[in-house]
């Protein structure tokens, strides 16, 4: 496959689209734009096979620990398990235990939008701030960014993520404290960013209203860990649960997603559940060669491990799905950016592309020149929607040419011959055409793959996440690898924290390499000097 170009593919093959494309119920996967062949395919079905994902697809379902280095079930299935059937976990079936979640955050929901739920001087609430970090801000961002034409308005919600004080600084801004509601979303309670961001809401808040009291009316925690979240001040009542066996990346479904409800409403929460539901049903029902996760799963494998393409580029042309690169990012490359195996053999071959993205439109005017004539070839992904949700007229036709034209584009390139019939119809004279031709020359063969929704909905947005939630599942499998620790986070974290009180006593440890030492100081001898 390596000599082959898919200009010959498709020049061999007339049914090449309808042979590698697959309908599902919110959208359409054309992935015939890739270097592969019957053959290819059949040989990526034999290799997941060979794999076992039906058999550890299984496993998932059944809840059994197959996040091996925590000793962890991984049932995030469980959380949008909407036709409501037993799912057992160590003998106990959880399916109560999530509706009982769902009923709570319903409850809230409607309190809150409803404007029942009063602050510390009886006012309704207007603005609800989300505190949280990674997979408790990217999911109900991303999915509050994405829906926002549903948003009633009812409130206004906000997100702090970063530690910089900035962030937070600017969202509290505006507000009235007498007005806001902050959700303190964490799985561990232990995160320093969003502690740090959390304790200043309570400053902030009890700065305006002169009581540690007005906590219970203001805070909100979603969390597994209970006694921390008690700990810091947030009522028991006022504690939703999240579970282990939910990582913090594909947290969305759970209490986590509370903003996203509160912004658009819970049934239309509970419409963002339903279509990934329908993506677990298809992707359980389903054979591998007709399954959408599986068959992006192996093209992924395909473009990266076998034909080395180092990076892969999420491009949505839907102003809404601004922030779906983000999320993507930590998805897949915290699931499986890794290089030893579940027995923890070192791996020799590239696991994962590097995630990165930006809006189609965006990046045809920044990076647009690098896909098309770099000689690092980066698979793409482009999604776009058949409707609007914001039709102005005579926009959404330009947007979507340009959507149909990239893709063809980064397939079928042009080549010298055609450059320089082109210049010469034109006119030009044979000098320029020998000096700008090799310019002009597109090798194509650039492999993409178009995921055209009807339109952004709760439902297709719910389903779009899905399908690449188990996407990196089945690459996972395939490729050997755990995708659900993230142990490369850790030893940064434990650095911080050292550092952090290194800085704060201006004591620098001598252990440090000459570069972080030199930094250090530097930093503490210019903060001295600043202050003075
Ligand atoms: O980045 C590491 C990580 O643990 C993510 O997996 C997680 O989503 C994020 O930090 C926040 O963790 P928590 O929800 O426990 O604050």
């Amino acid at each position: 496959m390596k000599t082959q170009h898919m200009n010959d593919l498709f020049s061999q093959d007339s049914e090449r689209f309808s042979k590698f494309s697959i309908q599902l119920p919110s959208l359409l996967l054309d992935y015939s734009k890739n270097r592969i062949t019957d053959k290819t395919i059949a040989h990526l079905i034999d290799l997941a096979k060979d794999c076992e994902v039906e058999q550890w697809r299984e496993k998932m379902f059944n809840g059994e620990h197959i996040n091996r280095t925590e000793d962890r079930a991984v049932l995030h299935v469980a959380l949008r398990n909407r036709d409501k059937k037993p799912i057992m976990l160590d003998g106990k079936n959880i399916t109560p235990d999530v509706e009982k979640a769902l009923a709570k955050m319903h409850a809230f929901t409607e309190q809150v939008r409803q404007g029942k739920w009063l602050g510390y001087s009886g006012k309704r609430i207007t603005d609800i701030v989300n505190i949280g970090v990674g997979g408790s801000n990217l999911g109900p961002q991303m999915v509050t960014e994405a829906l926002k034409h549903y948003s009633d308005h009812s409130v206004q919600v906000h997100y702090v993520s970063n530690v910089d004080g900035t962030q937070i600084a600017e969202v509290l801004r505006p507000l009235n404290p007498e007005r806001v509601l902050f959700i303190v979303s964490s799985k561990t309670f232990t995160t320093t960013e969003t502690m740090t961001n959390a304790m200043t809401a309570v400053n902030w808040l009890t700065s305006s209203s002169f009581s540690k009291k007005s906590v219970a009316k203001h805070f909100v925690a979603v969390s597994a860990n209970k006694e921390n979240a008690m700990a810091f001040g947030i009522d028991e009542d006022n504690i939703f649960d999240m579970w282990d066996w939910v990582g913090g990346r594909f947290s969305l479904w759970s209490a986590i997603g509370l903003p996203i409800a509160l912004d658009i409403g819970f049934e239309k929460f509970l419409e963002v559940l339903d279509g990934a539901h329908e993506i677990d049903e298809h992707f359980c029902q389903t054979p591998l060669e007709q399954n959408a996760p599986v068959i992006l799963a192996l093209l992924s494998v395909w473009n990266c491990t076998f034909l080395g393409a180092q990076s892969q580029a999420i491009l949505p042309y839907d102003q809404h799905l601004h922030m779906l690169s983000a999320y993507m990012q930590q998805a897949e490359m915290e699931s499986n950016g890794k290089s030893v195996t579940w027995d923890g053999e070192e791996i020799d071959y590239p696991t994962v592309p590097s995630i990165w993205g930006e809006l189609g439109i965006n990046g045809q005017h920044a990076f647009y020149q690098y896909l098309h004539q770099s000689n690092n070839v980066v698979p793409a992904d482009f999604i776009g929607s058949v409707e609007s949700v914001t039709p102005v007229q005579g926009h959404h036709e330009t947007l979507m040419a340009n959507f149909f034209a990239q893709t063809e584009a980064l397939m079928s390139g042009v080549n010298e011959q055609q450059v320089r019939d082109d210049l010469a119809a034109r006119g030009h004279p044979k000098s320029y055409i020998d000096k700008v031709a090799p310019h002009k020359v597109h090798k194509g063969n650039r492999p993409t793959n178009t995921l055209l929704m009807k339109r952004i909905s709760p439902k297709s947005l719910g389903s779009l996440i899905a399908l690449y939630e188990q996407k990196i599942f089945v690459q996972g499998i395939v490729l050997q690898i755990c995708s659900f620790d993230q142990w490369g986070v850790e030893l940064g974290k434990g650095l911080a924290n050292e550092i952090v009180k290194e800085l704060s006593t201006n004591t620098i440890k001598e252990t440090h390499d000459s570069s972080t030492k030199g930094l250090l100081k530097y930093y503490c001898s210019s903060r001295a000097a600043s202050d003075n």
